[in-house]
């Protein structure tokens, strides 16, 4: 029998600190650290979330690597996120797995943060048959730091189509619960209070932009506005408007994502469609993609709620297929707060 491939990814690009196990494809462990301390702030403090990746990277190893039930002889490669993100945050996370491969004599891989989105696609679970989409697909990749229509042609082919011209939706999100007095990250808590509020009671600008590009920034304005000019009539307009104004906002950046995910599907006659990224954990995202899938021929792909905002378990898969075609990287690797797909 051959050797089994088993992949230690290490994520660090922005706040959280994680380590995965991935063998052959499935998955082992997926530990997330997360870094509550910069709730006080109000969003990342840069200088703060690369001290806290550098207490939390070894133990968040070492737990990531006991959960797994391997001993660390056993790992064949170590798979690490190069770029895009915070330069602080990634060099945490670059030195301890270049340190790593060193150490271990085994091969270091470098890996995009947003491939390693698309890729969470394709982690699997023992006993689970999960749905995985099938070449070629699109995938919507939404997160706090970018707003994406890839086209992906194979695991290592992939096309931005279209992207944000300014701020991503995820931003969008963050930037609208400050308005209303939430703590960061807001996404999360909008999902939560539009539950009970009504998502056509306010209207937010219109979006224009063409082709398969998006604007998010006109949008935080039109809300910002309204909030200004209501409270001013009104000083308790958003106590007694929380949840529509909650369940107004996430309808606006969602149907935005939705119309031009269709578009893109309709016009390249591509019928697999994917989501990945932390806003593909929205719950109204998720239900308007189910829509999409009901009434159209399209096929929808979500991921795992444990796959959708950043982990460690989607940089371990794309090193895995990395590893697969030798793909490595040597000592010199830099890391890289922006980088292409
Ligand atoms: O992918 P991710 O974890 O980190 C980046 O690479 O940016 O995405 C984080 C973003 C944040 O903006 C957060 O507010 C948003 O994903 N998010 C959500 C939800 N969960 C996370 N936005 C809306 N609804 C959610 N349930
Ligand atoms: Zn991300």
């Amino acid at each position: 029998m051959s050797k089994k491939r088993i992949i230690l990814g290490i994520e660090s690009s922005c706040d959280d600190t994680s380590a995965a196990v991935i063998c052959d494809g499935y998955i082992l462990s997926n530990i997330i650290s997360s870094q509550k301390v910069h709730e006080l702030y109000g969003g990342v403090i840069p200088e703060i979330a690369s001290r806290e990746h550098q207490k939390n990277i070894i133990p968040t190893v070492d737990i990531a690597i006991s959960k797994a039930q391997i001993n660390k002889n056993d790992i064949s490669a170590i798979a690490f996120t190069q770029g895009p993100g915070m330069l602080g945050s990634l060099l945490v996370g670059s030195s301890f797995a270049k340190s790593f491969s060193l150490a271990m004599n085994i091969p270091l891989i470098a890996v995009n943060h947003m491939h390693g989105h698309i890729m969470s696609h394709f982690i699997k679970r023992k006993g689970i048959v999960n749905k995985q989409p099938n070449f070629p697909f699109l995938c919507l990749t939404v997160s706090g730091g970018h707003t994406q229509i890839v086209l992906v042609k194979s695991y290592y082919k992939m096309h931005v189509i279209g992207e944000t011209l300014d701020d991503a939706a995820g931003e969008a999100f963050d930037k609208s619960a400050k308005i209303l007095g939430l703590k960061y990250p807001g996404g999360p808590l909008i999902d939560k209070y539009s539950k009970n509020g009504s998502k056509n009671k306010f209207i937010f600008g219109k979006h224009k932009v063409k082709e398969y590009n998006f604007s998010y920034s006109g949008i935080k304005t039109s809300i910002s506005r309204l909030i200004k000019q209501k409270s001013e009539e009104n000083e308790n307009f958003i106590k007694e408007n929380f949840n529509d104004l909650c369940a107004s906002i996430q309808h606006t950046i969602i149907d935005i994502l939705i119309k031009k995910i269709t578009k893109a599907s309709e016009e390249l006659k591509i019928n697999e469609i994917a989501i990945a990224g932390g806003v593909s954990a929205n719950s109204y995202f998720r239900s308007r993609l189910l829509d999409l899938e009901q009434n159209n021929d399209k096929k929808v792909y979500i991921p795992d709620f444990e796959f959708c905002t950043d982990n460690a378990g989607m940089i371990a898969i794309s090193g895995y297929y990395k590893f697969l075609e030798n793909d490595f990287v040597n000592q010199n690797v830099t890391s890289k707060a922006r980088m292409k797909l």
